[in-house]
């Protein structure tokens, strides 16, 4: 296995499209991205992760794409990546790149061959299967099997020209590899190893428990209210994963130290991500469980719940305990595909700083490898969206579309995605005061979000209180105190519906961590008070520092102390 440097590292996600437009045409792109990396060495970031930049029809913001290895011009080129690379290394930060090998786009060559006839040298890369037995190809209902896609609709699309149905898991446009196909596995291998001689330091393996599906493609069971089956027992985690991720760092990572390997896993539990992380079994470094971002969502996918903190606490404390003795953990609340954080668990109106920064330290002081998403580090809110107008994400516009079909008041949909939608992530970092927040000089493909006069990088950078600082002086904390990357975990008030208070020790030196969840002061009943009586106040997110164990409004302290006896 390659040592494990990733356990004090930091991670950045960028997203290029959303990041920094340096021509003018509304969109991010590479140069960039150059142009901003001092902000995230400032930071002391030590990775970044960069969200598809590979040609693509951008179906799906760049998760189809439709070559391998090259750059889509929309980005830049080759050999602007290779100077980006370049200026990364130069900073002592190292990149990472998305790999998105569950699908291909349909306008990948791959697929395009494979669709041509039923004889094609490339057909079995995909799957494909006739309409269910003794129904008429291309007519309702006909599809092989009953599943639903992600994104809307049905999984599967007819090929008129061969009059055969291909599986797509998520658009249409994303045609899912057949994984049980050696010449597909050792494809994406070559690939793979083609960027890492070019100077890559790792992956972000998008959905990969999804690559092995359960032969055959049962129909999966209808839930209350739905068109399509739910296929996920046939696809998550499915009989070969485990063999093809160990067959994947033999060809590819095995031999080359110093990467960082990252498996996207929804629906992914304790026990078999203990087995992707075992180091001794060679598939994967860490992987990106849901259970925390799936905590504040109900049986009906069309109503607001609320997030119950003691639940949280419950899933974070079922990870720190699954994982502490073999596997590793990734920690998160943001990405692409994720609302704000701050909006989300926190209150991003009048304790939006505070909130931000409780919710960073809370995560960032838990055993494992934290990533940031652009935005998150100066405490970006969620967007206000109106009609569905506003959204460009395939994933909202599919679900509205389906949901409604289903009979589901628009009005109802509107608010989850308004609340949850991708597209909250995916609005225009906040850069400076200047019109769309200094993102574009053009049009930004979506619109900034209008708090950017007051949630910038240029405001925060110069301010010391801010939550950039706060979260540089978190990552300074995990590159200068060995317990937060090491120390044991021991999850305290598990029962307490405001605070959330844990421990962190390592040897002889023991952290404390309380943040309040809520926007009012909250008493810690500590099971040992006295112990910390005397202890150092390594960080507080307001002015006062808690008496008699009483935080304020969204206070988050971090208390070290050594423990003597
Ligand atoms: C997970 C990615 O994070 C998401 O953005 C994408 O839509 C799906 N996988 C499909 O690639």
């Amino acid at each position: 296995m390659t040592d494990a440097w990733w356990k004090s590292a930091v991670v950045y996600q960028i997203y290029p499209r959303s990041f920094a437009d340096s021509d003018g045409d509304g969109m991010g792109d590479l140069r960039g991205i150059i142009q901003h990396l001092d902000h995230l060495a400032g930071l002391g970031v030590d990775v970044l992760w960069l969200s598809p930049i590979y040609p693509s029809p951008q179906d799906d913001n760049g998760y189809d794409i439709s070559d391998y290895q090259d750059v889509d011009p929309l980005f830049g080129s080759l050999e602007i990546f290779d100077e980006l690379l370049a200026a990364v290394h130069e900073r002592g930060m190292k990149l990472v790149m998305d790999l998105v090998v569950n699908h291909s786009s349909d306008e990948h060559p791959w697929f395009v061959e494979s669709r041509g006839s039923v004889s094609a040298a490339k057909r079995d890369w995909y799957w494909w299967e006739p309409a269910r037995e003794g129904m008429e190809p291309g007519t309702p209902g006909a599809e092989p099997n009953n599943w639903g896609s992600v994104f809307g609709g049905p999984a599967w699309e007819f090929d008129p020209g061969t009059g055969e149905y291909y599986l797509h898991l998520f658009s249409r446009k994303q045609p899912d590899l057949n994984w049980e196909n050696p010449a597909v596995r050792s494809a994406v291998h070559e690939m793979m190893r083609w960027w890492l001689d070019r100077g890559v330091d790792g992956f972000r393996m998008d959905v990969i428990n999804f690559i092995s599906k359960v032969p055959g493609l049962p129909d999966g069971p209808v839930p209350a209210g739905s068109a399509y089956g739910d296929g996920s027992a046939s696809f998550l985690n499915g009989p070969r994963i485990h063999e093809f991720l160990h067959e994947m760092y033999e060809q590819v990572v095995k031999g080359r130290e110093a990467l960082l390997t990252v498996g996207e896993m929804p629906g992914v539990t304790v026990e078999q991500a203990k087995l992707y992380t075992d180091p001794d079994r060679e598939e994967v470094d860490m992987v990106f469980q849901f259970d925390h971002v799936w905590a504040d969502r109900g049986p009906d996918p069309w109503a607001l719940q609320r997030l119950k903190l003691t639940d949280l606490k419950a899933i974070f404390g079922r990870w720190q305990a699954g994982l502490a003795d073999l596997g590793w953990n990734s920690l998160y609340w943001n990405n692409h595909d994720q609302p704000r954080v701050v909006s989300r668990y926190g209150d991003d109106g009048e304790f939006r700083v505070e909130s931000a920064k409780m919710l960073g330290a809370v995560l960032h002081l838990h055993r494992g490898t934290p990533y940031i998403y652009q935005g998150e580090e100066i405490g970006m809110t969620n967007y206000p969206f109106g009609g569905i107008g506003d959204f460009r994400d395939i994933e909202a516009l599919g679900q509205y579309a389906q949901a409604v079909e289903e009979g589901r008041d628009p009005e109802d949909v509107l608010t989850v995605l308004r609340a949850r939608g991708r597209d909250n992530a995916r609005t225009p970092m906040q850069w400076d005061t200047s019109p769309h927040a200094g993102f574009t000089t053009g049009t930004p493909w979506l619109p900034a979000n209008p708090r950017y006069p007051e949630i910038n990088a240029a405001l925060a950078t110069k301010d010391p209180d801010s939550v950039y600082h706060w979260y540089r002086r978190l990552i300074e904390l995990r590159h200068t105190e060995p317990a937060v990357v090491e120390g044991d975990f021991t999850m305290l008030l598990p029962h307490d519906e405001q605070l959330y208070a844990f421990t962190r020790r390592l040897g002889p030196t023991e952290l404390l961590v309380i943040g309040n969840f809520s926007g009012t002061p909250a008493r810690a009943e500590l099971p040992d008070p006295a112990a910390w009586s005397s202890a150092e106040l390594v960080l507080n997110n307001t002015a006062q520092p808690p008496a008699d164990w009483v935080l304020g409004p969204w206070q988050a302290v971090v208390y070290r102390r050594e423990v003597t006896a």
